[in-house]
This record gives structure tokens, C-alpha cells and sequence, in this order.
């Protein structure tokens, strides 16, 4: 009988490497991506060869998820300071990244939380939740989806959590 192994590395399948042919010259945007699920998507998209713009308020980490991207193979990775719950600071930021290029990949992964119940916490605390996992990303979508439709190419990836479901 096959016992069942643990295998926490990329599935040779679907490593970064072999996709670099795909992201040769495309630009990918990253929010949150200082730590965490956002770092390690970073850096897999440093892998595969794409330029990089990273958005993040923590920036004493994004420029660390900068330099281990850089280390990782992507050509250029451009840094961002931003809330992304701050509308007029992502239409800035958006600005500055169209001045880099056209953006083909955005992926809305600025979030997380305490993990507690609704009713466990103060409603002003649940509430900023639900902007920093949710209202982040639709006003990263409203500011590049526009961009995308117009050049008829471009993908989306929003990182949810369940936590802010009901
Ligand atoms: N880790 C898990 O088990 C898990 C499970 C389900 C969903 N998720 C989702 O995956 C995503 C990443 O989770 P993680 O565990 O890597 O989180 P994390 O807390 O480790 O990292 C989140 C990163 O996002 C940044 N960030 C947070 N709010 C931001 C904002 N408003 N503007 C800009 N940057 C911001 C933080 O500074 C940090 O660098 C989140 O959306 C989270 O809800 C995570």
C-alpha cells in the first residue's frame, strides 16, 4: 500500500520557471504584498521573469519581498506605499504604474484580520475588516479594469477569505 507523502514544494507541473515564456515583458501588480501569501505569490511571478510593481503600507517589508524577487530573476520590481482602503492613494499609485507600463495581472491580495466572530468584536473593528479585505480590492478592480477591457487582455486575481463571508 502507497502511504501518503507530505509535499510542501511547487509541483514540478506548475513550477514559476516554466512560465517565463508566458511573463517575458508582462507586468504584474501585487497589493499586500510585504509578507505573507502576497510575498511568496511575488516572488513566484519573479520566478517566471515578470516585472513586478508591489503594493504594500508596510514598507520596511515590501523592500525586502523587493530584494528577494530581484535575487529571484524578475528583470525590474517597482515598490508602492499604500493603503489600498485609500481610494485617492491607489488612483495615484495606478497613475504611477501606467508611466512604468500597461498592467497585466492584477492580484488583490491585501487583507487579513483578527479572526474573530462577528459578534465577538467591536463593530467599528469588524467594519475595517471588511474594508481591508473587500474595498481594496474593488477599488484596485474600478482602477484597472478599465485599462484592461480597452486592450481586450489582462487577469484578475482577488484572494478572499471566508472570514468575511455571511
Ligand atoms: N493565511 C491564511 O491562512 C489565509 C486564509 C484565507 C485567506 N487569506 C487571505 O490571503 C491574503 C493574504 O493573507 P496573509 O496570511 O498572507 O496575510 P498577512 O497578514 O501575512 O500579510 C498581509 C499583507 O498585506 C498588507 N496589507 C494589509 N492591509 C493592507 C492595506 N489596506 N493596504 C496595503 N497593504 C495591506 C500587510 O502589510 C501585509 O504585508 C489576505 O487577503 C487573507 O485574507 C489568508
Amino acid at each position: 500500500m502507497v502511504q501518503p507523502t507530505l509535499n510542501t514544494e511547487v509541483y514540478p507541473a506548475i513550477h514559476p520557471s516554466n512560465f517565463t515564456s508566458q511573463f517575458h515583458n508582462k507586468l504584474v501588480v501585487i497589493t499586500g504584498a510585504g509578507r505573507g501569501i502576497g510575498r511568496h505569490i511575488s516572488l513566484a511571478f519573479a520566478k517566471a521573469g515578470a516585472t513586478l510593481a508591489l503594493l504594500d503600507f508596510d514598507t520596511h517589508r515590501q523592500s525586502e519581498t523587493k530584494s528577494l524577487c530581484e535575487a529571484a530573476g524578475a528583470p525590474k520590481v517597482y515598490t508602492f506605499a499604500c493603503d489600498v482602503t485609500k481610494y485617492e492613494q491607489c488612483v495615484k499609485v495606478v497613475e504611477e504604474v501606467a508611466k512604468v507600463g500597461e498592467i497585466d495581472v492584477l492580484v488583490n491580495n491585501a487583507g487579513g484580520g483578527p479572526i474573530r466572530g462577528f459578534t465577538s468584536q467591536k463593530f467599528e473593528d469588524f467594519w475595517a475588516g471588511v474594508e481591508q479585505n473587500f474595498k481594496g480590492a474593488m477599488i484596485m478592480m474600478h482602477l484597472v479594469l478599465p485599462g484592461m477591457k480597452e486592450r481586450k487582455r489582462g487577469c484578475i486575481i482577488n484572494i478572499a477569505s471566508r472570514l468575511f463571508l455571511f
